[in-house]
């Protein structure tokens, strides 16, 4: 009846078959209780889940100066974000990457931010417009929010380098912007999960407060599960932002905030999404096992982008 095409793929590759995590419920440590959770999640949610994306030695987790609330996945961490800055920074500016997930645009616009963009990707080269991106930002409002991929941009796959991070950290320092890193592929660029936190990292090592929107969707692989998480990372370098000035106390006052804001959005978050993600960062074993398989997936996605891929022309014909 519909002349939908379809878009059968030769070679269909399951997700299934690569994460253990969907092993049927005996492995399952929790007891199974359906009570609520609390409004910002399970604690030992947050605080794992900050440790794995800032890193373990991070003295802004050790000085607990991260607020994090448990997020329905990483749409939800953006959506959250985007009603924190719409009460709480001063300028109601985000600007995007272009291109970039189209979805951004959807979810800030329904948080009544005011949308512009920066270059970000070079067709000409298939690589990164450093340049045009730091002019971009350069020539941004000073005060507003930029959202930048964490790593595995989608949808080009073209990611700054660590230098071009350098320059993008000291261009947003030097603009006053607030930096909105949305991370829903950590790992899945590198195939290294702390490497792919590098610029989240390197921007808090720098004192910069920071949004940030996590997912667990692909690298998880649970997607329908909706499990993310949106945290802020009380920095120490805007001094002129009256909400955020870096401290265990604003930490709190932050915090606070985003427990009214999730309260009224979700009341509160899916548990058996936060019991997955538990179960599996607090155990070293399945820990181990889910690095190794983030490594597997992000070397057959570099297998599948490859220009000797001989199903590449096919399907690249089908879009
Ligand atoms: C760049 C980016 N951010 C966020 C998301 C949100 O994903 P989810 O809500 O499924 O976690 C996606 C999903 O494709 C994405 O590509």
């Amino acid at each position: 009846m519909f002349s939908i095409a379809s878009s059968k793929q030769k070679n269909e590759f399951s997700r299934n078959d690569l994460i253990k995590v969907r092993q049927p419920p005996p492995r399952l440590r929790w007891p199974l209780r359906l009570e609520y959770a609390p409004i910002p999640g399970f604690p030992e949610y947050g605080k794992l889940v900050s440790k794995l994306v800032f890193g373990a030695s991070s003295k802004a987790v050790q000085l607990d100066h991260i607020a994090i609330v448990q997020t329905l996945s990483g749409t939800g961490a953006l959506r959250v974000g985007g009603e924190f800055i719409k009460h709480f920074w001063p300028n109601k500016t985000i600007y995007i990457p272009t291109p970039t997930w189209p979805n951004h645009n959807g979810v800030f616009r329904n948080s009544d931010l005011t949308i512009k963009h920066y270059r970000y990707y070079d067709p000409q080269t298939i690589g990164l417009d450093a340049d045009g991106m730091l002019e971009d930002l350069r020539g941004a409002e000073e005060g507003s929010v930029v959202l930048l991929h964490a790593c595995a941009h989608n949808p080009t796959g073209v990611d700054p380098t660590r230098e071009d991070w350098v320059r993008v950290a000291r261009v947003c320092n030097e603009r006053g912007l607030l930096v909105f890193f949305d991370a829903a592929y950590l790992g899945f660029a590198s195939g290294d999960y702390d490497d792919d936190a590098f610029a989240i990292r390197y921007f808090v090592e720098e004192g910069i407060t920071l949004l940030l929107a996590v997912s667990f969707a692909k690298n998880m692989g649970l997607y329908g599960e909706r499990a993310g998480a949106f945290a802020v990372h009380c920095g120490t370098s805007v001094e002129r932002v009256i909400l955020i000035l870096g401290s265990r106390d604003e930490k709190n006052r932050v915090l606070s905030q985003l427990k009214i804001i999730t309260r009224a959005m979700i009341s509160s978050p899916p548990i058996h999404a936060a019991h997955i993600v538990i179960e599996i960062l607090s155990n070293e074993a399945l820990r181990a096992e889910w690095f190794k398989e983030t490594k597997v997936m992000a070397d057959r996605i570099k297998t599948m982008r490859s220009p000797h891929n001989p199903f590449l022309p096919e399907r690249c014909a089908d879009l």
